[in-house]
């Protein structure tokens, strides 16, 4: 996969911008706030439909305009993808696929994988369980487009289920709360099977993949920490499943009822991430958690390439400079296999080392020029 084309109108500090792009390593080279995280982040928008720094579209829209553009040609596996979307503060967003509109974005999920390594992603070690479940899902998503549905249809009943306990002072009539469990549970079922066999992938492909980082370090641990205990989701068991997640919300009902909240199912299922036994996230160096986050975005290249069966879009916003020598060139050796790797640094300092395959490119104030 890799992008041919890059249009952009009224996105953050760009007025107006067409980029041609080639497959390998881009380098993109300005000062602090010259709009290299913008030109990224418009990548990641339109491959997933939100920015990964969680700003609104209002707030990406040029200051002073109605509305953003972003437009990609890519050239994928199934050919030529031409993606456009335009935001208008009047209309919400509209997305296009070669031409034809669709109805909504997660129609287009998966059709043009994108990764990205930022600074932000040591969240995904250090923050809440919510980072690590949206890691989780958006993998979901690009692997599986049926998946997005089954997360909507799970969340819709969630917060169906927690009105219900609100409007009923946690108390609700036991018919209706009986309706509202086995609703829950079936609609649970594909969430915590899908999120179960992927995170089993991932634990499989890490060691390998934080030793060609870490060298001979012991590798790290990845466990699936399920909101509902006790039973591993299958479509073979799931019976036992169903029965597990009906003992968990028995066991819950007291608390329930004084907090009125759903307390257990997949919307409380977590990853754990250890090291030597112990939890990466109160325990590690801030190095080593760096390392622990980035692993974890190459398990999802490579599960996007060997499960998705093509190498997705890699954009790396500021990551180079923050590790030494020999990290940086195994993370390179490793996102060269194959597709297109976007990389932004303030300086082309000598840590940066350039290979002849390479181009380079000078942003400034929201314009890019080929160097
Ligand atoms: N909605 C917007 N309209 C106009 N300009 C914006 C908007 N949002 C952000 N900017 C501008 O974009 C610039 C920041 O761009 P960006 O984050 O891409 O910088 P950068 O090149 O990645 O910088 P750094 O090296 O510090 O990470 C800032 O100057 C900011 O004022
Ligand atoms: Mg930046």
């Amino acid at each position: 996969m890799h992008v041919q084309k890059l249009e952009l109108i009224d996105f953050r500090n760009y007025q107006q911008l067409t980029l041609a792009l080639t497959p390998g390593r881009s380098f993109f080279i300005g000062p602090n706030g010259s709009g290299k995280t913008n030109l990224l982040e418009a990548i990641r928008v339109i491959s997933c439909g939100r920015s990964h720094r969680g700003t609104r579209d209002g707030d990406m829209v040029r200051v002073g305009c109605p509305g953003y553009r972003i437009s990609v040609r890519a050239e994928s596996k199934h050919g030529c993808l031409e993606l456009d979307l335009v935001w208008r503060r009047d209309q919400g967003k509209r997305l296009s696929l070669n031409g034809v509109a669709l109805e909504r974005m997660a129609d287009a999920l998966g059709r043009f994988p994108v990764v990205i390594f930022s600074p932000g992603e040591l969240e995904l070690v250090q923050g809440s369980p919510i980072g690590r479940r949206k890691y989780l899902d958006l993998l979901l998503c690009q692997l599986f487009p049926t998946y997005y549905d089954q997360w909507l249809n799970y969340h819709r009943v969630l917060l169906q289920r927690n009105r219900l306990l609100i409007t009923s002072r946690g108390d609700p009539p036991p018919a209706e709360r009986e309706a509202w469990d086995a609703s829950l549970i079936q609609a649970g079922l594909p969430l915590a099977g899908h999120r179960h066999r992927l995170a089993a992938k991932l634990a499989e492909v890490l060691p390998a993949l934080q030793g060609r980082l870490a060298g001979g370090a012991q590798p790290m641990r990845l466990e699936y920490r399920p909101g509902v205990p006790g039973a591993t989701p299958s479509s073979r068991n799931g019976e036992e499943w169903a029965a597990a997640f009906r003992q968990a919300l028995a066991r819950t009902r007291a608390v329930e009822r004084r907090r009125r909240l759903t307390l257990s199912g997949p919307h409380r299922d977590d990853l754990a991430i250890s090291w030597e036994g112990r939890s990466i996230r109160t325990f590690a160096s801030q190095g080593q958690q760096r390392m622990a986050a980035l692993a974890l975005k190459l398990a999802e290249v490579e599960l996007l390439r060997r499960e998705g069966g093509e190498a997705p879009v890699l954009l790396l916003d500021d990551v180079l400079s923050e590790l030494d020598d020999r990290r940086r060139g195994a993370l390179l050796e490793f996102l060269d296999g194959g597709g297109q790797t976007l990389i932004t640094a303030a300086t082309l300092d000598g840590a940066i080392r350039p290979d002849a395959a390479a181009r380079f490119y000078h942003v400034e104030a929201g314009r890019v020029h080929h160097a």
